[in-house]
């Protein structure tokens, strides 16, 4: 019988759990057996008896069985002195980071154990029911609405009062990806009019299909090529006449929510300090890309910056700030993909399998995308 633990997040701030009551039961259902720690859940609103009615087996961080368990399914990566104690052959989900990673991926290595970095789970259909970002990514957009809009010193809807017509307020969104599609959709539905910007040509489409209105990207030759959905990262020059071309309807804005990206690149820079020079004081920006460098001029992560009387709201981790639903999705997530890796005898990898060829980060003592996990050359000489 296959055997998984789910630790309680460690990271400061995590308030996600990898597992929840209702895909612990689908996961028994399938054969397996689940050890939970105690409190596991508690942040995202699941508590111990939940977990205890449908089966898991409880308990505390001591008696946690790090040594013979199958796999570990979590948010964020457990502390290193926990990896230390996987078996070898063992399997750990996750968000893993994997930019940078060499001292994760060496920790695995070490163990034999193998990875999957959900950031690196390819966008395809099969995959669909396993991406983890997009399900993070959504309730990341929808978030980043309310908080502008919480700060915002304006209604968002057009309001007819006996003191006469309030203007619906004027939105920007940068990047129409997950993200971005969800803080259009969101920000339609409390009544603002809603403008994206992305460099997409797909991305016209559904902007206009949920009420926005799609700002063409400049007519430039070297507009970013798109691969597996994404944008290839687009030149200075680009950057440049697209600052240009955004700084008059940064003027016009009331709320910017930027989500462009580029995967494992810096974010574009499309807001500079001249063009928050040009904002009007009292609108917001709420960077999502904040971790990535920023969109925007001036974002820090965790912080909200005031400058000039424009809010500058540095949103570096919404999903665990919709716990509960972030969770549940997410659970369902690992789920999916844990289902999709169970066989007879156990948990079975098959480095070749299209979902995991991208994702899967260590195996057998191997790492095997030094390309993200060394993005500036591979200890062994590679690039
Ligand atoms: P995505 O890859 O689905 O969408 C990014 C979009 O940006 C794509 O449509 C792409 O074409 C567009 N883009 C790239 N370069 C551009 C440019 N120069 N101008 C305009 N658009 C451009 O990404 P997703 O999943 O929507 O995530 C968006 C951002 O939100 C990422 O930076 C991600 O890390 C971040 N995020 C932040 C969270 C938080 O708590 N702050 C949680 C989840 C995601």
């Amino acid at each position: 019988m296959v055997r998984l633990l789910v630790p309680r997040e460690q990271a400061p701030g995590e308030r996600r759990v990898a597992a929840t009551p209702e895909t612990v039961r689908r996961l028994m259902s399938k054969g397996a057996i689940l050890h939970v720690q105690h409190g596991a859940g508690q942040a995202a609103g699941f508590r111990d008896d939940d977990f205890l009615a449908v089966g898991a087996d409880l308990l505390s961080g001591e008696a946690l069985p790090w040594e013979e368990v199958d796999g570990v399914l979590c948010v964020q990566p457990p502390p290193a002195a926990n990896l230390q104690r996987l078996r070898q052959g063992s399997l750990l989900v996750g968000l893993l980071s994997p930019y940078g990673a060499a001292d994760l991926a060496g920790t695995l290595n070490d163990r034999q154990a193998s990875a999957i970095a959900l950031e690196l789970l390819p966008r395809i259909s099969r995959a669909q029911s396993m991406d983890v970002l997009s399900s993070q990514a959504n309730i990341a957009g929808y978030k980043a609405v309310l908080l502008a809009a919480a700060a915002l010193d304006r209604y968002v809807p057009m309001l007819m009062t006996a003191a006469g017509t309030i203007q619906p307020s004027r939105v920007l969104v940068l990047g129409a990806g997950v993200a971005g599609l969800q803080a259009l959709a969101t920000a339609k539905r409390l009544g603002g009019v809603v403008y994206v910007s992305d460099v997409r040509p797909a991305a016209k489409e559904q902007v206009e299909s949920l009420g926005g209105r799609f700002i063409e990207p400049p007519e430039l030759e070297d507009r970013p090529a798109e691969e597996g959905g994404y944008a290839k990262a687009a030149s200075e020059a680009f950057l440049a006449a697209q600052r240009r071309q955004l700084a008059e309807q940064l003027a016009l804005a009331d709320m910017v929510i930027c989500t462009a990206q580029v995967p494992g690149r810096q974010a574009p820079r499309l807001i500079s300090e001249e063009m928050l020079d040009g904002m009007r004081p009292g609108s917001v920006v709420v960077d999502l890309a904040v971790a990535q460098g920023g969109n925007c001029f001036g974002t820090v992560p965790g912080t909200t910056v005031e400058r000039r009387g424009v809010q500058l709201i540095g949103a570096d981790a919404l999903p665990s700030s919709v716990p509960n639903h972030a969770s549940a999705l997410y659970a369902r997530n690992v789920a999916a993909l844990v289902e999709h890796l169970l066989a007879d005898e156990g948990l079975q990898l098959d480095p070749e399998d299209p979902i995991l060829d991208g994702c899967l980060l260590t195996h057998a003592g191997v790492c095997r995308r030094e390309d993200v996990i060394y993005p500036n050359g591979s200890p062994n000489g590679g690039s």
